[in-house]
């Protein structure tokens, strides 16, 4: 343990989505975090906040006919609420779009300027006619030019999952009106990454943290380290200080939030951010795994670049299944915060519970219903609410209160044995092995009532009872110090059973192993209740529902995208033509050369009606044509443009009455 201030954040929510699975899966390990360090006696601060600039948020907030501002705003206060209500409690949780970032980061950047490390450079970026605007990142669809698939601005999120920069990707078209975009030439500014090559692969040596973020880091520095265009060519951001038509990439001024919500927060309570920025402080990133890149290359460069202190620890989480499918929104593999799990009154310290305890920190999490359903009931319910619930109602009911008897030394033992585990591994973001150690006391306590059952021994032996129970009650009073990081609510619940006025959050963790004292029990009630099965088949129905509902989505996405747009259409130029003369195509059964008058010219065509008409019986009839077709040669023949016909047999399209060659058909 060290005395150092410790600042703890979590990646910044963008604000077009909202709350899910996915995020919870990083928010919640990261405040049961913070709960454990306060419950050992550690001074934390923990801030976090909405993301709000960046192109998709303006592209949702048209489409939603309203201000980016106002857009950010609904989802800024959605995620806050949905996280204290998942008892994820921040001491703070800002806007990127807020004064006080908006000033940080021109702060910043000007250092960033002052120090020489950013310079300007003149850039290919693609431009729309239509909407008469630049396209910055996700303005922007096309071609990968590293792995060739279909790709974002900004990232190829469907192959390579690289970071692209404006103007790399190939191909590139409008998202909003889907016009062929242009390339203009555009001055940017760069952020001299690269020759922090050495700066970071020594820095990275020393991350705290999870291993896979270092790792991963590692091994991009060793292969390319590649210089950041850090400025976008559009209204909403933080302004480019020196050049007032540009805002910063919102990867600048997103990740520069984490200093501003300090110092908001520092501003409300009479202390200096500069304690964790800018002195010993050590500063904790809890992220998802998709932004290890910014985190661990770009942020650290950039406050080392501007002379603020680094991050000490990077904590990623691994990936995320639901029902045994890889986490995907649009394909419905999805647990919504709200919808799914807290408007259906479904306890937020059971998935808290499952989020911890399923798997470890940086592995895959497999989210199902059916294993929720078991682990609430024979974990939670069966082993921990059981033995919690009949050792105080055994003591409250049958002996009156918590017995006189001091519990035995063996029990401080296990309490102790327990602590011990479950230190190193919370301090190691091992959430996993910590929450195991402390259902392993849970399941001692259970099993320790159960043999030696002071419901029989009062009848014989009430001071044997009475130490039996003494030494439950002392372990219902461990676990609940122990959970309270886990599940807040229901450990605060317990703690208020046991007789305790003061709130759980404000004792320490020394105090699982010193009595019971100065309390009076409570009646007790139950503090977990089963998933019955009935419950079980709701939850998975939605779910089922939700995925048919994607894949219906899906199709009919597919159906209209083979659909032609009526601009597509009218590309196509038909026309009615008099067929002049025809004749065979030697050496070939099938084909005919035509030559067709079509008002303007006359055209020679290739036709595979040979096997259905004579050359003499086509001179002089109408035909409809196709006129724009890109030339081609078959059998040494030029073919300009098509003759229309229907079915196997080659069916004329003829016009029902005569009209001009040349009539356009609309
Ligand atoms: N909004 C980003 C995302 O969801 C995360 C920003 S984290 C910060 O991927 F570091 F930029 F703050
Ligand atoms: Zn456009």
């Amino acid at each position: 343990m060290s005395g150092k201030p410790k600042l703890v954040t979590c990646g910044l929510p963008y604000t077009n989505g909202l709350c899910h699975i996915g995020h919870l899966r990083t928010y919640v390990p990261a405040d049961c975090y913070v709960r454990y360090l306060r419950r050992a006696g550690e001074d934390v601060l923990f801030v976090c906040g909405s993301d709000n600039h960046g192109t998709p948020i303006v592209v949702s907030a048209e489409g939603a006919g309203t201000t980016p501002r106002a857009f950010s705003e609904k989802y800024h206060t959605h995620f806050k609420e949905t996280f204290e209500k998942m008892g994820v409690i921040f001491d703070h949780f800002g806007m990127t779009d807020d004064p006080t970032n908006h000033a940080r980061t021109q702060s910043i950047v000007k250092r960033l300027i002052d120090r020489g490390y950013v310079y300007a450079e003149v850039i290919n970026q693609s431009y729309c006619t239509t909407c008469k605007r630049s396209l910055p990142d996700r303005y922007v669809e096309g071609t990968c030019p590293h792995c060739g698939k279909h790709a974002r601005g900004d990232e190829c999120d469907q192959g390579c999952g690289r970071h692209l920069e404006p103007g790399e990707i190939l191909e590139p078209t409008c998202t909003v009106c889907q016009t062929k975009a242009e390339t203009r030439q555009q001055e940017h500014y760069f952020f001299k990454l690269s020759t922090f090559k050495e700066y970071l692969l020594d820095y990275l040596k020393d991350l705290n943290g999870t291993i896979n973020a270092k790792n991963y880091a590692i091994g991009w520095i060793e292969n390319e380290l590649h210089d950041w265009c850090i400025t976008r060519t559009m209204d909403w951001g933080v302004r480019f200080p020196g050049n007032e038509d540009l805002v910063v990439y919102v990867w600048v001024d997103a990740p520069i939030g984490y200093i501003s919500f300090t110092e908001e927060w520092a501003n409300a309570h009479g202390d200096d951010w500069r304690r964790f920025w800018c002195g010993d402080g050590e500063v904790t990133h809890f992220i998802g795994s998709d932004i290890i890149y910014h985190h661990c290359i770009f942020w650290p460069a950039l406050l080392h670049a501007a002379g603020y202190g680094t991050p000490d620890a990077v904590v990623a989480s691994g990936m995320l299944k639901v029902e045994d499918q890889k986490f995907s929104k649009s394909r419905g593999y999805v647990v919504w915060a709200n919808e799914d799990y807290l408007d259906v009154n479904l306890p937020a310290d059971y998935l808290r519970y499952y989020l911890l305890s399923y798997t470890s920190h940086t592995k895959e999490l497999n989210f199902s219903w059916k294993a929720y359903q078991e682990r609430v009931n024979n974990e939670l319910v069966n082993t921990l609410g059981n033995f919690m619930y009949r050792s105080i109602y055994f003591a409250e009911e049958k002996l009156g209160g918590i017995p006189a008897t001091p519990p035995k030394e063996e029990i401080f033992d296990e309490i102790r044995r327990t602590r011990d585990l479950v230190d190193p591994a919370f301090r190691a973001f091992e959430f996993k092995s910590g929450v195991d150690a402390i259902m392993g006391l849970a399941t001692f306590g259970n099993n320790y009532i159960q043999k030696n059952a002071p419901w029989k021994l009062l009848k014989t032996d009430k001071a044997a009872a009475e130490g039996v129970i003494a030494d439950c009650l002392q372990i219902v009073k461990a676990l609940a110090l122990f959970l309270e990081p886990v599940m807040p609510e229901k450990a605060s619940l317990c703690w208020k059973m046991l007789g305790y006025e003061t709130p759980l959050a404000s004792h320490h963790l020394d105090e699982a192993d010193t009595p019971l004292e100065g309390v009076t029990l409570r009646k007790a009630a139950p503090l977990f209740e089963k998933i019955d099965d009935e419950q079980y088949a709701v939850l998975e129905a939605t779910f089922t529902r939700r995925v048919d509902e994607a894949k219906k989505k899906q199709e009919r996405h597919e159906v209209k995208k083979e659909m032609l747009t009526i601009d597509e259409f009218g590309k196509m130029e038909l026309c009615v033509g008099r067929v002049l003369e025809a004749e065979a195509i030697k050496g070939s059964k099938k084909l005919l050369r035509i030559t067709v008058d079509i008002g303007s010219e006359k055209r020679q065509v290739v036709s595979g009606i040979a096997p259905y008409y004579k050359p003499e019986e086509l001179e002089g009839t109408l035909v409809v044509m196709v006129t724009n077709l890109e030339p081609a040669t078959i059998f040494g023949v030029e073919s300009r443009g098509m003759i229309l016909a229907a079915g196997d047999e080659a069916a004329l399209l003829i016009p029902n009455r005569e009209v001009e060659p040349g009539t356009r058909i609309r």
